[in-house]
């Protein structure tokens, strides 16, 4: 068999805009490992607010980042960041971190404390074989890994986006994430120039993933 580039593909969108989703089964269709980056700040969101470092204090924030420990677990084909080697609980999707995350997410230091641990999974992705990576969150194609052979960004209208959460059930402000997600300095949610951009508020979630499926096929097959 001929050797097989390793690629990289990007997405990144507000919340509830279809990233988990339509990355798992692209993870699945081309054997990508998946990377949720959104997971990583929450779970070391859910650890900061346990130790009980406010977003505010940043030498105790700075102090708590020196001591944690990230390293990785497989969970199927997707990538869990185990922190002190504890996996993160369902806790990371509850009320109190949806309420912080994008406080925490805002600083610089905690983004600079993930930043290698991201880049860092393409030789955990290449160690297991897997044929690339698909990375969904914020700040993907525009920071993490900006020359991606895919960068994709999903847009929704935020009514439908609520919708689609509420029918998750739950409680999430996610007009409120996206507010700060978008305003903040460093690395702020935005479509980076030379992505893809594909308004999902109409679509449904298979007419998404076959959208970038057959540009991936596409390119792939040349
Ligand atoms: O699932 P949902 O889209 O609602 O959120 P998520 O992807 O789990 O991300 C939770 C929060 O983490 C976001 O609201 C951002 O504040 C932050 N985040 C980020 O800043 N950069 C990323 N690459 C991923 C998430
Ligand atoms: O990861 P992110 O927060 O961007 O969104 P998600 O968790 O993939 O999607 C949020 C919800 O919207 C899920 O229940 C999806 O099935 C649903 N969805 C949809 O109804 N239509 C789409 N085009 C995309 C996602």
């Amino acid at each position: 068999m001929a050797h097989q580039p390793f690629i990289i593909i990007a997405i990144d969108g507000g919340a509830a805009s279809g990233k988990s989703s339509s990355s798992k089964i692209l993870a699945d269709r081309f054997n990508l490992l998946h990377v949720d980056t959104g997971s990583f700040y929450r779970h070391i969101t859910y650890e900061l607010l346990r130790l009980g470092v406010a977003h505010a204090d940043l030498p105790a924030i700075n102090a708590a980042l020196a001591k944690l420990q990230f390293t990785t677990r497989l969970n199927g084909r997707s990538a869990q960041m185990l922190i002190g080697g504890q996996p993160a609980g369902v806790e990371i999707r509850g009320q109190n971190v949806n309420e912080h995350v994008s406080h925490y997410a805002a600083l610089p230091e905690v983004r600079h404390a993930l930043l290698g641990y991201q880049r860092g999974l393409v030789d955990v992705a290449q160690a297991h074989a897997f044929r690339g990576l698909v990375m969904e969150g914020r700040d993907i194609g525009s920071v993490i890994f900006p020359h991606a052979e895919f960068r994709f960004f999903l847009h929704a209208d935020p009514a439908e986006r609520a919708k689609r959460r509420a029918r998750e059930g739950g409680q999430d402000s996610i007009a409120e994430r996206d507010r700060i997600d978008s305003s903040r300095k460093a690395s702020p949610l935005t479509c980076p120039v030379g992505a893809i951009d594909i308004d999902s508020t109409l679509l449904t979630l298979d007419q998404v993933v076959e959208k970038m499926a057959g540009l991936i096929a596409g390119q792939l097959s040349v």
